[in-house]
């Protein structure tokens, strides 16, 4: 089983606590979308994208390099850490995996400490998160991902 997750996390480095995590289930690629590379995601299995959540959607370099790099019926995840909620962050790769004939195998979405703006004032958001439990269900996410496939 191979499977390789694009990400972007550069605030406090939430999202890839919870990539790492997950990684402990199973080996999984980390692949940086901001760093140039050559990707070749057709050599996996099972390909996620992970990102913090930035103005309600994933970070453009995610979104890019799913639009660039993801191959026509390979399964899908997607993973999100977010300050309020995750609102309608994965509409759009969820409308490209459709495009692309992925299935989507789920979402896994958590808080993550947000310092963003006005919130840095009154110490953050979130602050703390994600935690064990959060990495709990990660585990068990990535997991039961593995079991599916
Ligand atoms: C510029 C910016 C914009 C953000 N926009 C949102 C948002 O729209 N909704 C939300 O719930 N959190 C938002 N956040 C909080 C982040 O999604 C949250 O802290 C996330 O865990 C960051 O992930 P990372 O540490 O992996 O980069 C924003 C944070 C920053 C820095």
């Amino acid at each position: 089983m191979r499977t390789a997750v694009c990400y972007y996390s550069r605030h406090h480095g939430n999202t890839r606590k919870v990539l790492e995590a997950m990684a402990r289930e199973g080996e999984i690629d980390l692949i940086d979308a901001t760093v140039r590379q050559t990707v070749r995601l057709e050599d996996y299995d099972c390909v996620g994208f992970a990102s913090g959540v930035y103005f309600g959607k994933f970070h453009t370099s995610v979104l890019h390099a799913a639009r660039q790099y993801l191959p026509h019926g390979k399964p899908v995840f997607f993973v999100c850490t977010y300050g309020g909620g995750m609102g309608q962050s994965t509409r759009e790769l969820k409308e490209l995996a459709g495009e692309r004939g992925c299935a989507v195998l789920g979402t896994f979405g958590c808080k993550g400490y947000d310092t963003f703006g006005p919130f840095k004032l009154v110490g953050g958001l979130a602050k703390g998160r994600p935690d064990e439990g959060d990495l709990d269900r990660a585990r068990s996410f990535f997991r039961d991902i593995l079991t599916r496939l």
